[in-house]
């Protein structure tokens, strides 16, 4: 009996860098599930490339839901990669922004992350998509010290990100010691999450690999036409994730190197 190729799903895929993962992932010899949040452009997608649509919006629980019942129904079997790509980085700065922002872009993630875990296949990985933008020092000397990765747990982080989203609506985000963009606060959260991922698994039997990834700048809608980067190289520093060593405690990399956040 041969053995069935390695199946991988990727968020967000219908444009931009999710698209040209599915791309890069199905001419490595994956079986390719492109996930969207509209079914119509989704489908497209995944009809130009040859590869497996179904249907996600990650800032939709129930969503999360159907999608994990649909995977566990189609593919048995279970997952070997699972690249969390979708985000949005919206115009202008307030309670809404931040809001929507950390909706999609951290809960967004967990969500997915958390929904699928149980279908992970021994040596799965998980690839959180994050940014460079997101960096530590743009916190507050206090908020830095509360984001202690050796002992902050999962839901001490999605409480941070509920309360930057909390206080930029009560207008107070300066005196509480955030930044003021809801697009790097969300990334900080993300990059954040795949150390304590990492951490939380380290003992689970089926040996899975957590890493945040920074495309660089790229020229996508997100990234605008200045960008330094195009697509390919973008997507190509994405999946270097799936190559960086496993034990290392660093689980941030741009390109396959460790990057600082
Ligand atoms: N481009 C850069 O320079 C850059 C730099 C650092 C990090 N990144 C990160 O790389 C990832 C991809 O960015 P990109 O440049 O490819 O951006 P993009 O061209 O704007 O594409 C974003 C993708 O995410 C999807 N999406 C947004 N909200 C969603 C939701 N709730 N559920 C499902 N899908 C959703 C979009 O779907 P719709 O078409 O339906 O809107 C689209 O497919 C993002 O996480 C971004 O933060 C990008």
């Amino acid at each position: 009996m041969t053995a069935r190729p390695p199946l991988a799903l990727v968020t967000g895929a219908n444009r931009g860098l999710g698209r040209e993962v599915c791309r890069q992932l199905r001419d490595r010899g994956y079986r390719v599930i492109l996930t969207a949040r509209d079914a119509e452009r989704g489908r497209a997608a995944a009809h130009e490339l040859g590869v497996e649509f179904l249907q996600l919006d990650v800032s939709d629980p129930a969503s999360v839901d159907r999608l994990v019942a649909e995977v566990r129904r189609l593919h048995p079997e279970g997952l070997d990669v699972v690249v969390a790509n979708a985000g949005v980085a919206l115009n202008g700065f307030d309670g809404n922004v931040a809001a929507t922002t950390v909706d999609t872009n951290y809960f967004g993630v967990l969500r997915v992350v958390e929904g699928l875990l149980p279908l992970l296949r021994p040596g799965a990985h998980l690839v959180l998509v994050s940014s460079g933008v997101g960096q530590r020092d743009l916190l507050s000397a206090e908020l830095r010290a509360r984001l202690d990765l050796e002992t902050l747990t999962r839901s001490e982080l999605s409480a941070l990100m509920h309360q930057f989203v909390a206080d930029v609506q009560a207008g107070r985000h300066r005196e509480a010691g955030w930044p003021g963009t809801a697009y790097g606060t969300s990334k900080i959260g993300v990059t954040a999450l795949a150390h304590l991922l990492a951490r939380d698994l380290a003992d689970d039997p089926r040996r899975l690999d957590v890493v945040a990834v920074c495309p660089g700048w790229v020229r996508t809608e997100m990234g605008g036409p200045n960008g330094e980067r195009t697509v390919e190289i973008g997507a190509s520093s994405i999946l270097s994730g799936l190559d960086v060593p496993r034990d290392a405690p660093h689980r941030f990399y741009r390109d396959g190197a460790p990057a600082n956040w």
